[in-house]
């Protein structure tokens, strides 16, 4: 590796303009996880970030946050949970709805997954707007968790998201941004 550590993931990150529609450049993280050195490279860094830090839980985001998520949560021997898009999950659910840019989303997450004062993670691929990441939180809120930080691999600046999630009193982090 002849960069940082940062710096090498973020190189490693595909930018695909125009998709998925004219004007959005998609900040595409498949390259990061396809090669070895740098998914090592971005795992270690959520690793040492958080080995720390007596977490009980690692909550990962429907669907990219998936990855990332249960790979952290087994380097950092914690269990895993997934918030997932509405209508996916077989027992009794919580959910939030959001804004989208255009419409509305509901993602939803077992009643049973947290319980009240865990010290949780939250991490998903990216933070654009915001919306997904809060109505996550806010579902962990609800059953009482205490979220450490709401963690992504990329940040979209300005898209305001990171702002809006630090101005409800959330701890916010993000590998990297892209503006
Ligand atoms: C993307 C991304 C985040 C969210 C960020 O997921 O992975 O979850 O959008 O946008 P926001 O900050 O404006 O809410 P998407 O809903 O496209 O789902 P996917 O992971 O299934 O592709
Ligand atoms: N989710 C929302 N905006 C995105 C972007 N520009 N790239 C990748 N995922 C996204």
């Amino acid at each position: 590796m002849h960069t940082d550590p940062v710096s090498y993931v973020r190189n490693a990150i595909r930018s695909v303009p125009g998709w998925p529609k004219p004007g959005v450049t998609f900040r595409d993280i498949t390259p990061v996880l396809q090669d070895p050195q740098s998914f090592r490279v971005l795992v270690d860094l959520f690793v040492y970030r958080y080995m720390r830090q007596r977490l009980d839980l690692v909550v990962g985001i429907d669907a990219r946050g998936f990855i990332l998520g249960s790979v952290l949560a087994y380097e950092l021997n914690l269990g895993f949970v997934p918030v997932r898009k509405k209508g996916k999950l077989p027992y009794q659910t919580l959910a939030e709805d959001y804004t989208l840019e255009y419409g509305n989303a509901t993602v939803e997450m077992h009643a049973d997954a947290v319980k009240p004062g865990q010290r949780v993670l939250l991490i998903d691929d990216l933070i654009a707007t915001g919306g997904t990441m809060l109505a996550a939180a806010k579902l962990l809120q609800r059953l009482g968790a205490n979220v450490v930080e709401a963690a992504a691999i990329i940040d979209l600046p300005e898209l305001g998201g990171s702002t809006s999630l630090k101005a409800t009193g959330l701890p916010v982090f993000s590998v990297c941004s892209f503006s």
